[in-house]
């Protein structure tokens, strides 16, 4: 079975980086593109992120487009340093990348690549949603060309992690999540839900590191600050791939546990801004506009995410 050909847009991010990895490891996937947008940091570090990672492991072949810097509507996001450090990669580091960004801008470079290939593409969005909100109001046709959008956002029945009811992607561009979630293209989303059931731990990284790489001191490293993050305010030893969660949908479905439900995101501007919620008893008739992944085999996926960081330290 060939590949499934993905784009990711990406703030990275200590677990975008890692998903970035993990896309560059496994068979099933081919990358063909990074789309940068502000998030967990600024946009000038999220694109330079993206690319000395790429370079990192010499894929820096694979192109990044940078993306927007501010959400849709009000003030620069509140960016998430005490989670990822002021580098945006933890207290991993990285050479300064030798490569650029392209020229065009990243709602363009979706917009062009999706319409050129109908059906072919599918979009990983692991950050704010601005760039592919902004496609879809510049170029609706992209809504019927693209095969499929993964996104890593929300928290269902799960309460929030950046306010009490809303997830940190949802809530750094709510508006943008609403143009998405309302647009008509198919999405699985990977909430909360799941991904704080995918807690990669100090003993995996421990196992991990007795291969000596510099892949392996790369997830020792970036996730050292996430780890005291989590130790201190969450009260658990370890980190949650929210991100790298996402290739599941491609890697390793089964491991995940979906429902069709209509899923909408709050914009009233109230406390319960970003908030995503489910109409479980479909009281709003409304049709299901998305495959919404409310658990999964965590244990299974963390198992997955270092066989395959394993391979790929053997070969870097
Ligand atoms: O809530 C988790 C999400 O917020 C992840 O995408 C993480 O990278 C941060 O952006
Ligand atoms: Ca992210």
């Amino acid at each position: 079975m060939s590949p499934t050909r993905i784009i990711i847009d990406t703030d990275p991010g200590v677990d975008d980086a890692l998903t970035i990895l993990l896309a560059l490891a496994s068979p099933e996937i081919q990358l063909e593109a990074l789309t940068t947008v502000h998030g967990n940091i600024g946009i000038e570090k999220t694109t330079r992120n993206a690319l000395a990672v790429l370079e990192f492991v010499n894929a820096d072949c694979i192109p990044v487009a940078r993306g927007c810097s501010l959400p849709l509507v009000g003030t620069p996001p509140r960016s998430a340093e005490a989670v990822h450090g002021s580098s945006g990669i933890g207290k991993a580091v990285l050479p300064e990348p030798k490569s650029q960004p392209m020229d065009q801008h990243a709602i363009d470079y979706l917009i062009e690549r999706i319409l050129a290939e109908p059906q072919e593409i599918t979009l990983f969005s692991i950050g704010p949603m601005t760039n592919l909100a902004l496609a879809i109001r510049k170029e609706p046709r992209i809504v019927q060309a693209l095969k499929g959008l993964v996104i890593m956002g929300g928290a269902i029945r799960q309460g929030g992690n950046v306010t009490p009811l809303a997830e940190f992607n949802i809530h750094a561009d709510p508006h943008a999540a609403y143009i998405v979630f309302h647009s008509g293209i198919p999405i699985t989303l990977i909430p909360l839900d799941a991904t704080y059931k995918c807690l990669l731990t100090t003993s995996d990284v421990e196992r991990l590191n007795r291969i000596d790489s510099p892949i392996a001191r790369f997830v020792r490293d970036s996730t050292a600050v996430y780890m005291d993050f989590y130790k201190k305010y969450e009260g658990f030893d370890g980190c949650a791939l929210h991100d790298p969660l996402t290739l599941a949908a491609i890697i390793a479905p089964e491991l995940l546990v979906f429902e069709e439900l209509h899923v909408d995101v709050d914009i009233s501007g109230g406390v319960s801004l970003g908030n995503t919620f489910a109409d479980f008893m479909n009281v709003s008739k409304k049709p299901a506009n998305m495959k919404v992944a409310l658990d999964v085999n965590g244990r299974g996926f963390i198992e997955l995410f270092l066989e395959r960081m394993e391979s790929l330290a053997c070969k870097i």
